[in-house]
C-alpha cells in the first residue's frame, strides 16, 4: 500500500457561498494535509492531524506555500476542435459550416482521433481540469479514441460520439439506426469502465432528423443512468431554424423534452435566449444549463444570466465550462474570468467563493459526480490540483498588495492560466510534472 501525504494551503467547498463571508461554505486550512491511498482522499484537515493517520512508508509532498484544491471540471468541451480554435469572423452557423464540420471530418480516421485525444488530455492535465463533458465526433473511432486515453490516464471523464444525421457533409452524418447501435455499443465498451462515463450525445436539434431523435430519446429510457448532452438556445438564427425544422414544437427546448431527453443528468450547452417556459422546463427536470463565457462571447452568441437563472423562483442548476474549439482557452481560470465579465456587464457579480465553487464542487454537483470528485473529502477520488498565485511576474506583483483568499482567488482567476497549475493529481498519482514540454 503506497501513500502519499500532501501538505498545502487546502480549499474545499460545501456549498454555494451566499455571500464573500459565508465562512461556513467552505473549508481552509493554512497547514493543511491530504492523505492519498489507493486513488482515494483517505483524510484530510490540519496536516498535523493527517499526518497522524499516515503510515510510516508515506511520500511527503509539501506544496507549501501554495494553494491545494479539488481539480477542476469542464462540464462542455469538443475535443475534435483543437485545430478549430481561435478560426475567425463567424457567428455559430457559419462557424460551424466552414471550420468545425470540415475538421471534424478527419476523426474518422482512428490515428488522427488518437493523436488529437492525446493531446487534448494533455492540455486538460496541463490546465488542471481532471474532469471533462466531452464532445467526441460521429465517428466512433473517435469515441474510442477518446476513452482509451482516458481510461489509460485513469481519469474520471464523461464523453459520446455525437449523433447527426443532416444539416452536415458527407462523412459527417450517420444514421438513426446506426447512430443508435453505435451509441449502444461504445456504451457497452466503455460506461462504467474504470471511471468512465458515457453521455448520449444528440448533437442539436438542427443536426437530427425527428427519427434520431426518437432513437435518442430511445436510449435515454433504455439507459435512465447517463448523462445526456447536447446544445440548446446558443444563437437566434440557430433558435429561428430549429423553429423551422420541428414546427410542432412550442420552443427550442420543447424539442428536446418532447423526445424524452431532459432529465437530472441532461446538460444544456449555451442555454442563453431562453423564455421563462422554458426555464420553467428545464428546472422542473433538473436538466443543466452550461455557462460557456469564452464561446458566447467569441462567437458573439449573446450573455447567460448566471444571476437570473441561479435566483428565479424556479431556479436553474447551472455549470460552467470551456466549449472549446468554440471557446478560447482551455483553462476554467480564463473562463470563470470571462464569466464574470459576462456577468459584470448585466449588472451582477460572482464573487471569488462562488467561482472555485463553480469549477469545482458546483460543476460536479451538476454532473451528479459530487461522490466521487469535486471536493477535497475523504473518500473522494484524488484528484487535486496545486496552484501557485505568484506564478507570473504580474501576479507576483500583485500578491504584495493582497490580504485575503478572497482576493487571491480572485488574482488567480484575473490573471491565472496554466501556468497557475503547479501539480496536478489524477487518482493520487502526480500527472501534470510528468508531461513531456
Ligand atoms: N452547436 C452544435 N454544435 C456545436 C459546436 O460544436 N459548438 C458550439 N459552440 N455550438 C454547437
Ligand atoms: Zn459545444
Amino acid at each position: 500500500m503506497t501513500e502519499t501525504l500532501l501538505r498545502g494551503r487546502t480549499l474545499t467547498f460545501l456549498r454555494w457561498p451566499e455571500a464573500i463571508d459565508d465562512h461556513g461554505a467552505w473549508r481552509y486550512e493554512e497547514d493543511g494535509g491530504l492523505l492519498l491511498r489507493d486513488g482515494r482522499i483517505a483524510a484530510a484537515g490540519a496536516y498535523a492531524d493527517v499526518a497522524a493517520k499516515a503510515g510510516e512508508g508515506a511520500k511527503v509532498i509539501d506544496h507549501r506555500p501554495h494553494l491545494v484544491v479539488p481539480g477542476f471540471i469542464d462540464a462542455h468541451a469538443h475535443f475534435p476542435q483543437m485545430q478549430v480554435i481561435a478560426s475567425y469572423g463567424a457567428e455559430l452557423l457559419e462557424w460551424l459550416n466552414t471550420y468545425t464540420f470540415p475538421e471534424e471530418t478527419k476523426f474518422l480516421n482512428a490515428q488522427h482521433g488518437r493523436r488529437i485525444a492525446r493531446l487534448f488530455l494533455d492540455e486538460m492535465i496541463r490546465h488542471g481540469t481532471t474532469t471533462v463533458a466531452a464532445y467526441c465526433s460521429v465517428h466512433r473511432e473517435s469515441a474510442e479514441a477518446f476513452f482509451a486515453e482516458s481510461h489509460d490516464r485513469d481519469m474520471l471523464n464523461i464523453a459520446g460520439k455525437v449523433m447527426m444525421d443532416r444539416n452536415a457533409p458527407d462523412g459527417l452524418t450517420d444514421t438513426p439506426r446506426s447512430g443508435y447501435d453505435d451509441t449502444k455499443a461504445l456504451i457497452a465498451e466503455w460506461h462504467g469502465k474504470g471511471r468512465q462515463h458515457y453521455a448520449i450525445t444528440p448533437r442539436f436539434a438542427i443536426t437530427s432528423t425527428p427519427e434520431q431523435m426518437e432513437m435518442a430519446g430511445a436510449l435515454a429510457k433504455e439507459f435512465p443512468g447517463l448523462h445526456i448532452q447536447t446544445h440548446l438556445s446558443e444563437n437566434h438564427d440557430e433558435i429561428a431554424y430549429t423553429c423551422e425544422l420541428y414546427p410542432q414544437a412550442k420552443d427550442y427546448t420543447d424539442v428536446y423534452a418532447h423526445y424524452g431527453l431532459l432529465g437530472s443528468r441532461t446538460l444544456l450547452g449555451h442555454s442563453i435566449h431562453l423564455s421563462e417556459r422554458e426555464a420553467d422546463v428545464i428546472s422542473d427536470a433538473g436538466s443543466v444549463a452550461v455557462f460557456c463565457p469564452t464561446s458566447n462571447l467569441f462567437l458573439g452568441s449573446g450573455l447567460f444570466d448566471y444571476q437570473r437563472f441561479r435566483r428565479r423562483e424556479k431556479p436553474l442548476r447551472i455549470a460552467a465550462a470551456t466549449d472549446v474549439g468554440g471557446g478560447t482557452n482551455y483553462s476554467m481560470l480564463r473562463t470563470m474570468d470571462e464569466g464574470y465579465k459576462v456577468i459584470a456587464i448585466q449588472g451582477e457579480k460572482l464573487n471569488p467563493f462562488q467561482s472555485f465553487w463553480q469549477i469545482t464542487r458546483g460543476n460536479a454537483e451538476a454532473l451528479s459526480v459530487a461522490d466521487r470528485v469535486g471536493t477535497l473529502d475523504e473518500g473522494s477520488d484524488a484528484d487535486i490540483i496545486v496552484l501557485d498565485s505568484r506564478a507570473t511576474s504580474v501576479m507576483e506583483l500583485r500578491m504584495e498588495t493582497v490580504r485575503s483568499l478572497a482576493e487571491e482567488l480572485f488574482l488567480l482567476q484575473t490573471l491565472g492560466d496554466d501556468r497557475a497549475v503547479r501539480e496536478v493529481y489524477v487518482s493520487g498519482k502526480p500527472a501534470k510534472s510528468i508531461l513531456a514540454g
